[in-house]
Formats: C-alpha cells, sequence, structure tokens
C-alpha cells in the first residue's frame, strides 16, 4: 500500500474535491442562499443598529475557501457602511484566488471606501504572526471551518476576544454522521485537525452561554446524494471518497481491505430511494453570537 496524503497537503487537489465534488452533492448553492437571506434578515439589523454608517467597519473571514458567503456579507454590509475593512485567512492559495478576483471586481464597482487584506495560512499562524489580529472587529465570519482551526473553546474564545463590543459572530457548522464517524472510526487516516463525538454546535452553545453571549440558530438540513461514492468508476466518487476521509486519491492508496470496509460501512450510513439513489442527512446549523 502507498502513503496515504492528508488532503490539506495538496491544494490543487482540496480545490478540486471540494469545488467539482463534495460542493456539487452538498446543496451549496442552498446553503449560500439560506446563509445569505439569515444575514440580511437578522445580522444586518444588528450591525445597523450598533454600528453608525460612517464607522470603519472591520471584517474577519475564518477559512473563507472562494468566500462566496464574505463577498455577499461585504455587497450587503457596503450598502450601508461608508468605510470597509475585509480581512480573510485562509490556507488554500488556489481556492483563495476565487475571493480576491470577486473582492476586486466589486470594490472596483461599490462606491464606498473599501480595503482587502488577505492572509494565506492557518488561523494560528494569522493568530501569532499578523498585527491585523490585535485589530477589534464588528463582524467575524466562520462558515465551515471551524472543524480545522484546532481546539474549539481557545479558538473560540480567542476570536471573540477579537470583537468589538456588540460585534457579531457567524458561525456555519454541519453535523454529517457520515463524514463524523468515517473519522471517528477509522484512526488511520491522515488527518491534520482533532475530531470528538461531541456536537461543535452544542460545545459553541454551551461555552457562549458560560461568557453570557447571545445566541441565535437557525438549523438547516441538507440531503447529500452519495450514489457516485459507490460506483469505482466515477469521478465523481473518487473526490466525494477524499473529501470524507480529508485523504487525496483514497481509492487509489488506500488497501483493497480497508476501501470494502469503508464502502459497507458507507453503505450502512446511507438510504437507498425509489429513484435508486444513495442518500443520507447532514444537519446544518447557522449561529449567529452576539457580544
Ligand atoms: C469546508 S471548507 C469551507 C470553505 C468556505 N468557507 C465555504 O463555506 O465554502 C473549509 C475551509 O477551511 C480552510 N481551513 C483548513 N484549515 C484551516 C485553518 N487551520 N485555518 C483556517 N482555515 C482553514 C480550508 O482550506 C477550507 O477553505
Amino acid at each position: 500500500m502507498s502513503s496515504l496524503t492528508n488532503l490539506f497537503d495538496n491544494e490543487d487537489r482540496y480545490q478540486d474535491v471540494y469545488c467539482n465534488g463534495f460542493s456539487r452533492i452538498a446543496m451549496k448553492d442552498v446553503v449560500l442562499k439560506e446563509v445569505s437571506q439569515y444575514f440580511d434578515d437578522n445580522v444586518m439589523k444588528k450591525m445597523t443598529d450598533a454600528f453608525p454608517a460612517d464607522d470603519q467597519f472591520n471584517l474577519l473571514g475564518v477559512g473563507v475557501g472562494e468566500g462566496h458567503h464574505e463577498l455577499h456579507f461585504l455587497k450587503s454590509l457596503g450598502s450601508h457602511f461608508t468605510s470597509i475593512r475585509n480581512v480573510a485567512v485562509e490556507p488554500n492559495q488556489s481556492l483563495f484566488e476565487t475571493f480576491k478576483t470577486n473582492a476586486a471586481a466589486w470594490s472596483s464597482d461599490d462606491k464606498s471606501n473599501h480595503d482587502s487584506r488577505w492572509f494565506t495560512g492557518p488561523l494560528s499562524q494569522f493568530f501569532s504572526e499578523n498585527p491585523l489580529a490585535k485589530c477589534q472587529y464588528n463582524l467575524i465570519s466562520a462558515i465551515h471551518s471551524m472543524y480545522h482551526t484546532g481546539d474549539l473553546e481557545t479558538t473560540f474564545t480567542r476570536l471573540m476576544s477579537m470583537l468589538k463590543d456588540n460585534g457579531i459572530k457567524i458561525i456555519v457548522l454541519s453535523e454529517c454522521k457520515l463524514i463524523k464517524e468515517t473519522f471517528l472510526q477509522n484512526t488511520w487516516l491522515p488527518l491534520s485537525f482533532r475530531v470528538t463525538g461531541k456536537s461543535l454546535s452544542d460545545e459553541i452553545r454551551k461555552v457562549s452561554e458560560q461568557k453570557g453571549y447571545t445566541v441565535s440558530t437557525k438549523k438547516l438540513d441538507i440531503t447529500l446524494d452519495l450514489t457516485d461514492l459507490f460506483d469505482e468508476e466515477s469521478e465523481l466518487g473518487d473526490k466525494l471518497a477524499d473529501f470524507i476521509t480529508c485523504t487525496a486519491y483514497l481509492r487509489k492508496t488506500a488497501s483493497a481491505e480497508k476501501l470494502d470496509a469503508l464502502m459497507s460501512f458507507w453503505r450502512s450510513l446511507c438510504s437507498q430511494e425509489e429513484d435508486g439513489r444513495m442518500r443520507t442527512l447532514s444537519h446544518e446549523s447557522i449561529m449567529v453570537i452576539s457580544k
């Protein structure tokens, strides 16, 4: 058996797997629409009530990927606030390029005084070496990224300390049994992050309440169509297997024995529906925490 490579160590493969694999079956357009609507209906009101339109508005995005969510936040914020600083942290250069290009196009069209700062690297490195980690932010976003940023309570507390009074943190997390159980039961996978059996959204709610922050949550059920995962010839199936295990080219590099065990396990967590497709559910939470 060849040695297995953590997917995060192969940036181009991660980009391909995320954008052309997992995003295709995880209803990412629906999630983006729901988060954008929730932001416009709830977060914008809190922000415009708490901060004057001419405040220096600072937005920090953590693990932004291609930045589709943050671009929406910028567009909505830009309709009210006249001066916005957009700070984005993302280790994957290939994904980051899309956000840089889209944000540059938006800021050249927009009349507000807009400035973007890009940090390519993990959040821990941003904390330890970038002066912008000492800045105070009106809004911090972490959309599907807090699985990867180290000890949850420490990271969460540090990020909350970087918010201005009345600032807001918006977090999106998914509880997908298939992915979580894959990591918990297959300790041979080359993971770079810690997975526990606990629900991350419950942990965040608990820490927030202990510290006296207000939390509002909206839940979404997302159906994942994993049919291609069970087709050995499917390229989409290869990408889904890589994302679920966070391993580059899993189906080419893991032993036949381990692959068979994984496939049986994945089958047991999917249901085959009347149309013959294999599906499972992912429970997503949009959490808004007010300081
Ligand atoms: C599931 S993707 C989500 C991307 C994007 N926020 C979205 O919703 O489409 C997770 C993101 O977290 C980033 N990431 C991984 N480790 C990280 C770390 N230590 N610090 C910050 N971001 C990290 C990945 O590169 C990836 O872009």
